[in-house]
């Protein structure tokens, strides 16, 4: 069965693993390490018994408003809504522990995968951010509102 709990110093040598398989340009330990520290209880792993699958992390901005700072599920459990439960857990922890209005990243805009997931999250692009991960490799801005006002327009 797959759990979603806090992340924690035992967590973090898997969770550089699932980094570098991700990302051309991973975090570096140390920094993954600090977020534990910065991020608190909006540092995720979701695990089947001791085997971590992904790992989200997320931040409070300006009290209002929760950034997703990192997330990545292992290449071969990809796919299987591990991505989903880390995600809608964040979002959940955001609006209800620290409310946050609205949930903000940035994904590259070669990231395919990425953008479509979070379309289908409801999360829309309202800015591009350029040269963001270096020269030419340009960010979309995106942005989901956690209220669902409805009925305000
Ligand atoms: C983005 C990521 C975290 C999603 O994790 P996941 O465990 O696969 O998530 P889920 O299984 O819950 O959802 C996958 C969704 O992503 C989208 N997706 C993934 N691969 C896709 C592809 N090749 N084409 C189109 N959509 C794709 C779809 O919306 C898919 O949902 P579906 O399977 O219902 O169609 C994962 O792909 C990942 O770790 N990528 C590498 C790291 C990364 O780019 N992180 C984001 C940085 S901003």
């Amino acid at each position: 069965m797959v759990i979603i709990t806090n992340a924690t110093e035992q967590d973090l040598t898997q969770i550089y693993e699932i980094e570098n398989e991700s990302f051309e340009q991973p975090y570096p330990y140390s920094l993954l390490k600090a977020y534990l520290y910065l991020s608190g209880d909006l540092y995720l792993v979701a695990k089947e018994n001791d085997y971590v699958l992904g790992y989200i992390i997320g931040i409070v901005q300006f009290k209002i408003r929760g950034h997703l700072v990192s997330i990545a599920t292992r290449e071969n459990s990809r796919r299987n809504g591990i991505g989903s439960i880390l995600l809608s857990e964040l979002e959940r922890r955001f609006k209800i522990a620290y409310n946050c209005f609205y949930s903000v990243l940035e994904v590259m805009t070669t990231n395919k995968e990425a953008i479509s997931f979070y379309s289908n999250r409801s999360y829309y692009i309202v800015n591009t951010k350029k040269n963001y991960y270096g020269r030419g490799k340009h960010a979309y801005l995106m942005l989901k509102d956690l209220l669902e006002r409805r009925g305000l327009e």
